[in-house]
């Protein structure tokens, strides 16, 4: 958002791609500060994109999300689908943003702009030295369920099992965030190799669906005991079953998901294992 300091930055580095993942993240908390994800996620990229320009440079790499086909009930999701309707300030801004690229790569047909949309990333890096570190009370299921796994949360809040899938959970596409930074860097090679493209969506998913019951499960595994759990009434804005159809990303990218739900859950648990309270030892 600080036009001198990115101005300061191209000026002292040759800079050919950008990737911005300066982006706010948590759908509850977008409900709450709807000025501030706005002010954020799209002042931030509005900026970002005027001074890529002053400076010519025009490839792009957005992080957006599955959350923008919205409330279908159609799967897999397929990037021709329509953008649906979205239910939280968030996933809003992923909308807003991917149009803004659009608009910009019809007005200039110099761009080079891909939009990610990732499904749900899980997992660490290898080594259990960089992993998710949420502020709070997490969100999202895994690092939930991690905390559960090593003594700082009481037990984990399954949200409604009377979904129509085989055992009532909601079902995710969980794709390791190893695989995910393979994709961008896919993504890079592709917008290198690759002149006036303006701009394409893709979907940076496993294909496979698990659901959260399966998630679980496989995170006992991965830790070695039972991780207690209670059954809790549905999460507003939840839809029953998320996955991708990857096949752009494989033919334009050349790029698939490698691992596994148990590389996924294991690489999760050396993190959280290793790190108790996060990045804050
Ligand atoms: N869930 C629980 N208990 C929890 C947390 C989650 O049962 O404590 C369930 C949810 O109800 C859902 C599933 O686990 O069924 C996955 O929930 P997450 O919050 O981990 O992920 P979402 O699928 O809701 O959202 C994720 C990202 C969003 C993104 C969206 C795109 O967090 O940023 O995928 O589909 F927009």
């Amino acid at each position: 958002k600080n036009k001198e300091g990115l101005r300061k930055i191209f000026n002292e580095n040759k800079i050919d791609a950008v990737i911005n993942f300066a982006g706010f993240k948590a759908v509850g908390e977008s409900v709450e500060k709807p000025l501030m994800y706005y002010e954020n996620n799209l002042f931030g990229m509005i900026t970002l994109l005027e001074v890529m320009k002053e400076f010519n440079v025009k490839n792009i790499v957005f992080s957006s999300s599955a959350t923008v086909y919205g409330v279908s009930e159609k799967v897999p999701f397929v990037e021709t689908d329509p953008m649906g309707e979205v239910t939280n300030p968030y996933g809003r801004t992923k909308v807003i943003i991917e149009h803004i690229l659009m608009d910009l790569a019809k007005s200039d047909n110099t761009w080079n702009i891909i939009a990610l949309r990732y499904f749900n990333p899980l997992g660490a890096h290898e080594s259990g030295r960089i992993g998710e570190d949420p502020n709070g009370i997490p969100n999202n299921l895994s690092p939930y369920i991690t905390q559960v796994a090593v003594g700082k949360l009481e037990k984990l809040h399954i949200f409604g099992n009377d979904y129509d899938t085989p055992d009532g959970t909601c079902i995710r596409d969980f794709i390791h965030v190893n695989d995910l930074a393979a994709g961008h860097s896919a993504a890079l090679n592709y917008l290198f190799n690759n002149e006036n493209l303006g701009f394409d969506a893709i979907n940076l998913g496993s294909e496979k669906g698990y659901s959260v019951l399966e998630i679980l499960s496989n995170f006992e595994k991965a830790v070695g005991k039972e991780i207690p759990y209670v059954i809790d009434g549905r999460r507003a804005g939840d839809i029953a079953v998320c996955y991708a159809d990857a096949s752009k990303a494989k033919k334009l990218l050349n790029w698939e998901a490698k691992y596994t739900i148990e590389d996924m859950c294991r690489d999760s648990w050396n993190w959280q294992k290793k790190n108790p309270n996060g990045f804050k030892d």
